[in-house]
């Protein structure tokens, strides 16, 4: 088998229905008192998200041990949930100030700034809880909430990349600033995604070293298609609002490089991630195909 042959639509949509379904039963209802934060949690969270770091995870593990383990999803949505906490505060008006996410009128618009604040809040507290109720054997669950806990931080994690980003506003980006911002504020998530999936399944070593260094350069490569995307597509494909990067000069890679250039760039790191997988062997396929897709993408 080779990547060609993995049907990578399937593949994400299979994975984000389960991933649904956990995300489903780990949320409180709508019911739940505070009735308007479990609305406002639920509304980003199932508003059209693509799942790719939970589809990421299940793959990563496939990689590992060859199918997907029981009770994985879990990790996923709690992963997911960061993400989409991390999407909600990206968001605010102190931060991007938008208003379309995922197709829909974002948090702070529907609920208010107050309640998507806490939102955001709750929907990473509520995050680490489920971490810390894995299935997996002890030790894996608490290097994984280390781990994870350290992607979504401020040193070289999404939040400290969110920190760059915004103070690097209306600044003319260098290439290392760009990496920067981009490594932590995307990549960390993406990165972990993989990483966690594999300790998951039982990876240990040199194989989360490899797991490690496909995810750097994958996340890397997704932002910097996400970046291409704001340039190139429109708000209706992207569920987002298009070309907001120009309009307060973002420190983005086509700012830095050009477009050519980032397609090219986002295309390298895809094929030097693969190389990191070369001893996984054919279990690591689904996991390329999926790297692949990161930057193939449309929306
Ligand atoms: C968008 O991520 C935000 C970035 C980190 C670039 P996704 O493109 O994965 O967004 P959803 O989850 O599908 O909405
Ligand atoms: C978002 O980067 C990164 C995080 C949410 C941490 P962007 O600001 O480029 O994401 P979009 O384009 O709004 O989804
Ligand atoms: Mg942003
Ligand atoms: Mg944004
Ligand atoms: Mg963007």
């Amino acid at each position: 088998m080779n990547t060609m042959n993995v049907d990578v639509k399937s593949l994400i949509n299979e994975g984000a229905e389960r991933t649904d379904h956990a995300l489903d039963a780990l949320i409180p209802s709508v019911d739940t008192v505070p009735a308007s934060i479990h609305g406002a949690m639920r509304h980003s969270v199932f508003a059209g998200g693509k799942r790719l770091r939970p589809v990421l995870v299940m793959q990563a593990a496939v990689a590992v041990s060859g199918s997907i383990p029981a009770g994985i999803e879990r990790l996923g949505a709690a992963i997911e949930m960061l993400h989409t906490y991390s999407l909600i505060h990206d968001d605010l008006p102190a931060l991007d100030n938008d208003d379309l996410r995922r197709g829909k009128p974002t948090c702070h618009v529907a609920f208010g700034e107050a309640i998507a604040i806490l939102a955001g809040d709750a929907l990473q507290t509520r995050a680490f809880e489920v971490l810390a109720g894995l299935e997996c054997p002890p030790a894996a669950t608490v290097e994984i909430i280390g781990l994870v806990a350290n992607a979504v931080g401020t040193v070289e994690g999404m939040i400290g990349g969110q920190v760059l980003d915004i103070e690097s506003e209306h600044k003319k980006p260098t290439p290392e600033l760009v990496d920067a911002i981009h490594r932590a504020k995307t990549g960390a998530l993406i990165r972990v995604s993989v990483v966690a999936g594999g300790v998951y399944a039982g990876a240990k070593g040199d194989d989360v070293k490899r797991l490690d260094l496909f995810g750097r350069k994958a996340g890397l490569a997704f932002q910097i298609a996400d970046d291409i995307l704001d340039m190139t597509a429109d708000s209706a494909t992207l569920g987002k609002t298009a070309g907001k990067d120009l309009a307060v000069e973002k420190a983005t890679w086509p700012a830095v490089y050009g477009i050519e250039q980032s397609k090219k760039d986002a295309a390298r790191l895809i094929d030097e991630a693969f190389a990191a997988l070369e001893p996984f062997g054919e279990r690591a396929d689904a996991l390329k195909a999926l790297a692949r897709f990161l930057v193939e993408r449309k929306n």
